[in-house]
């Protein structure tokens, strides 16, 4: 990958040259639209990795889960919902080289363990007490730890998971406990895992592989993986550059390396990402719906909202934004200049903004004028936005469409009203 500068147009007319008024037709708003083309070329990046797993969390689609499936990536599981998600876009439970799921939490719920017992999934464990909950269930397998190096690092402290803060993975300081716990159920480690935050830096990242080889030194010979986690960025505002991948697999092959030659076997590489596979694959295409002024404020009011991606709101998130104009007859009401802009979306609350910087600080975004019926594009939306969607203000989850070989394939439909109501019960009286 070449590092070049990304700039984001403001003014669009289609996605991956599908026409986003057609789209926007065909399927209705809010919708998410997925390039497959993207992530198959973020997969092709990672090509010098010896397994890809792809960490679902970010995008669960069962067509994104068959669609990277097919090409050669493995799965992570944090739920149960997310085994049964993998298992039914075609992939296989148990061991394997590697194995096609591995589910990874800081806990096993009762599902989760019946779940990875029956299907004997292999598991990375998160916590102590996951190694006896399996080992007095499935005594004599495998198990990959998780291991909290003692630091950390995310775009937002909330997607930091290293350090003494951050509930996730195995304190670095209790590996002879946790060799113990293991040993008592006959349970080999045969890798470690590390993962200290999502949407970090390059520098942060690279402080994990001197952590990895103390560790895998303490852990010893049994070891045969290693998983660098996610947490690969990707480029979200004009300027960002794109994450140096070669760098970044080269210090990650010094440290297997280093480990093989120590331990006189091969041992394979992993990296576990979400958001570098799938974030840059989608757009949110939703209309404007109200455009009005408060003060000095203009606001453009779209009909998607927090209830559709949430990131702005919990971490002060940027995304890309585009107008696309809707075909019309009169085109007089809108000028060509660009103005600064609020964008927000149609939920009763006032943290429901698009342009907010962490901490709910409102800000406003230079974008072209608009006129109500045109169309609001949201960039980078493929990687936690659907899968963070809720039913807010009884809003039902929005469709999602897969661009791939030139067919547009609707691979969730929208919610219905009924869809939203379902389970729900008014006691007789
Ligand atoms: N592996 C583990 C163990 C993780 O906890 C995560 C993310 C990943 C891999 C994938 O990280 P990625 O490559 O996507 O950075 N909702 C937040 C992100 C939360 C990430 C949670 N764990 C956001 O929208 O930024």
């Amino acid at each position: 990958m070449t590092a070049q500068m990304t700039q984001f147009p403001t003014l669009v007319e289609d996605i991956a040259g599908w026409s986003v008024e057609e789209l926007a037709r065909d399927y209705g708003t809010p919708l998410f639209v997925y390039d497959a083309a993207k992530i198959v070329e973020r997969i092709n990046d990672l090509d010098e990795f010896d397994t890809v797993r792809y960490a679902q969390k970010a995008n669960s689609n069962l067509a994104i889960l068959d669609l990277v499936r097919r090409h050669g990536v493995a799965v992570d599981a944090v739920s149960a919902g997310e085994i049964h998600r993998a298992l039914a876009a075609g992939y296989r439970a148990g061991p394997g080289e590697p194995s096609e799921i591995v589910y990874t939490a800081d806990i096993f719920d009762r599902e989760s363990l019946d779940l990875v017992v029956t299907h004997e999934i292999p598991v990375n464990c998160g916590s102590p007490d996951m190694i006896d909950q399996l080992g007095q269930r499935a005594p004599g397998r495998e198990i990959t730890l998780r291991i909290n190096p003692g630091f950390g690092h995310g775009h937002s402290q909330k997607t930091n998971t290293g350090g003494q803060q951050s509930k996730h993975g195995i304190w670095h300081e209790q590996i002879d406990d946790c060799l113990q716990r293991a040993a008592r159920y006959d349970l080999t480690i045969s890798g470690l895992h590390m993962h200290i935050g999502s949407g970090t830096d390059l520098e942060h990242l690279s402080q994990v592989c001197g952590a990895m080889e103390k560790i895998a030194a303490v852990v010893g010979p049994t070891i045969t993986s290693i998983s660098a986690g996610g947490g690969l960025s990707v480029p979200y505002r004009d300027g960002d550059e794109p994450v140096d991948i070669s760098g970044y697999t080269k210090l990650w092959n010094a440290t297997r390396q280093q480990l093989a030659e120590q331990f006189g076997h091969a041992v394979s590489l992993e990296i576990e990402p979400g958001r570098f596979l799938a974030a840059e694959s989608g757009s949110l295409i939703a209309e404007i719906r109200a455009i009005k002024t408060m003060g000095n404020n203009l606001f453009y009011l779209a009909d998607a909202g927090f209830n559709n991606l949430a990131r702005p709101i919990l971490y002060g998130a940027y995304h890309p934004m585009a107008i696309c104009r809707a075909e019309r007859e009169q085109r007089s009401e809108v000028g060509g200049q660009g103005q600064q802009v609020v964008v927000g979306g149609p939920l009763c609350e006032s943290g429901d903004i698009f342009t907010q910087e962490e901490g709910g600080f409102v800000c406003s975004r230079e974008l072209p004028a608009a006129a109500v019926g045109d169309f609001l594009v949201i960039g980078c939306a493929g990687a936690y936005g659907a899968v963070m969607g809720s039913n807010y203000n009884s809003k039902p989850l929005a469709a999602e469409v897969l661009l791939e070989n030139g067919k547009a394939h609707l691979v969730r439909a929208r919610q219905s009203f009924e869809d939203i109501i379902r389970g729900e019960t008014i006691p007789p009286q």
